[in-house]
């Protein structure tokens, strides 16, 4: 008795028991949950994970527990892997708010029996096909299970669970994904910071110097990998070099000096003062260091560090990245969204608000080519592991 009436109470006694900390909580909401692994990797590939999280509970008419992201990029070593509650990164209530009726996520607390669950064992290996996959889904979606309260995925992380779902889908979650505010005020200070030391060059408080943000991939690790990944595919466009994006930037049609250039680059970089050398004469390179935001910095864990710089690539005028970088190409897919609202037709020119370039492909007068993401394209696949479409 006792627990039938807890159970009827539950859901509107935590609704009216956070009175200052409003939690965003719909009536009829189906109490049936899904629980995945711990989300792991680098911000973007952990953003993928948790969007084919979600995607995959809407699939099955359910919540998604919230998952834990990783701070850390530590991959090999399990327990360097740093678990983060979803919302110490994003904001939870907003994510709720901005995705409700067509995804939802659910705190551990919301789940009234923990034992009253069943497993779902990923399959894997070459005869784990993409209909397998969608057959087990299928199974799992039907009313059958309803009786159990929670499905815990086991096996590998979302990341590598196969797709089924077209770009918008996962557009629709991205775009319900906002920064908590203590992270998303550090992102403002390096904006002010960018637009501050603009104001300096130009000397004209009524005008702004446009920021272009560079996702610069030039790190050792990186070249090491590419080149590797070039000789496997047979394309030779993948590794940009710094002369090859300095003279590509330089060449971005439309851009009219003064402007900045934000670099967005590993930290190792950032002991490598050459990095600001030898770009276009009234095109004024800064990075963390330059602008004496690298003390700060080093205190935050990896993923706080590629969220913050995320944030400031989003909002810069301009921004070119390599279109086989996932943190690119999720830039441009988001950049591409908020172009779109602004009523453009086709976000494929130079003078709109926000373009962006792939700089490791050539485009018109030996400038980047301009890039913009297909949101209308069946799956994420060509955005997940970077090619050399642009759709433009
Ligand atoms: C999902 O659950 C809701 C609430 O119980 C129900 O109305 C709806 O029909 C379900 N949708 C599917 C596709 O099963
Ligand atoms: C919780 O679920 C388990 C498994 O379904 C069940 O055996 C148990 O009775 C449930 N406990 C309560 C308190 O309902
Ligand atoms: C690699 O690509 C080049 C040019 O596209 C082509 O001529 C060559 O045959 C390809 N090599 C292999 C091994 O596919
Ligand atoms: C976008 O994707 C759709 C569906 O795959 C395709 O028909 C269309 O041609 C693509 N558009 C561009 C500009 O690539």
């Amino acid at each position: 008795m006792v627990l039938i009436i807890r159970t009827l109470l539950l859901p509107n006694s935590i609704s009216f028991g956070v009175s200052e900390n409003y939690e965003f909580k719909p009536r009829n909401v189906r109490m049936k949950f899904l629980e995945v692994p711990q989300i792991v990797w680098g911000l973007n590939n952990q953003k993928i994970a948790f969007a084919r999280a979600c995607l995959t509970s809407r699939m099955l008419n359910r919540s998604l527990l919230m998952p834990s992201l990783s701070a850390s990029l530590f991959y090999k070593e399990i327990d360097q892997l740093q678990p983060i509650s979803f919302d110490k990164v994003f904001n939870f209530e907003k994510f709720n708010s901005l995705c409700d009726g067509f995804v939802r996520v659910s705190r551990y607390s919301d789940v009234r029996n923990q034992s009253n669950l069943i497993e779902l064992q990923k399959g894997s290996g070459r005869r784990w096909t993409l209909e397998r996959d969608l057959d087990q889904l299928k199974e799992f979606s039907k009313r059958d299970y309803d009786v159990y309260e929670t499905i815990r995925v086991v096996g590998k992380n979302p990341f590598l669970w196969h797709d089924h779902w077209p770009v918008s889908d996962y557009a629709k979650v991205f775009e319900c994904l906002v920064l908590v505010n203590e992270i998303s005020k550090e992102a403002n200070e390096v904006v002010s910071k960018i637009r501050e030391f603009g104001s300096g060059i130009t000397h004209v408080s009524s005008y702004q110097t446009p920021y272009v943000a560079i996702h610069m991939r030039i790190e050792k690790d990186w070249m090491i990998h590419c080149k590797k990944q070039e000789q496997r595919s047979n394309i030779s466009n993948i590794c940009s070099s710094k002369e090859e994006i300095t003279t590509r930037v330089a060449n971005i049609p439309t851009l009219e000096p003064p402007t900045i250039l934000y670099l967005a680059v590993a930290d190792v970089l950032l002991e490598d003062d050459t990095i600001l050398n030898g770009w276009k004469q009234g095109m004024h390179p800064v990075d963390k260091k330059r602008l004496g935001l690298t003390e700060n910095y080093k205190n935050r864990p990896y993923l706080i560090q590629a969220a913050i710089d995320y944030e400031v690539c989003l909002r810069a005028d301009v921004f070119a990245g390599n279109s086989y970088s996932t943190f690119s190409s999720l830039l441009v897919l988001e950049r591409t969204q908020k172009t779109l609202k602004t009523g453009v037709p086709h976000a494929c020119r130079n003078n709109i608000r926000w373009p962006s370039y792939a700089y490791n492909i050539k485009g018109e007068s030996d400038g980047p080519h301009l890039w913009m993401t297909n949101l209308s394209d069946s799956s994420l696949q060509a955005i997940s592991y970077g090619s050399s479409s642009l759709s433009c």
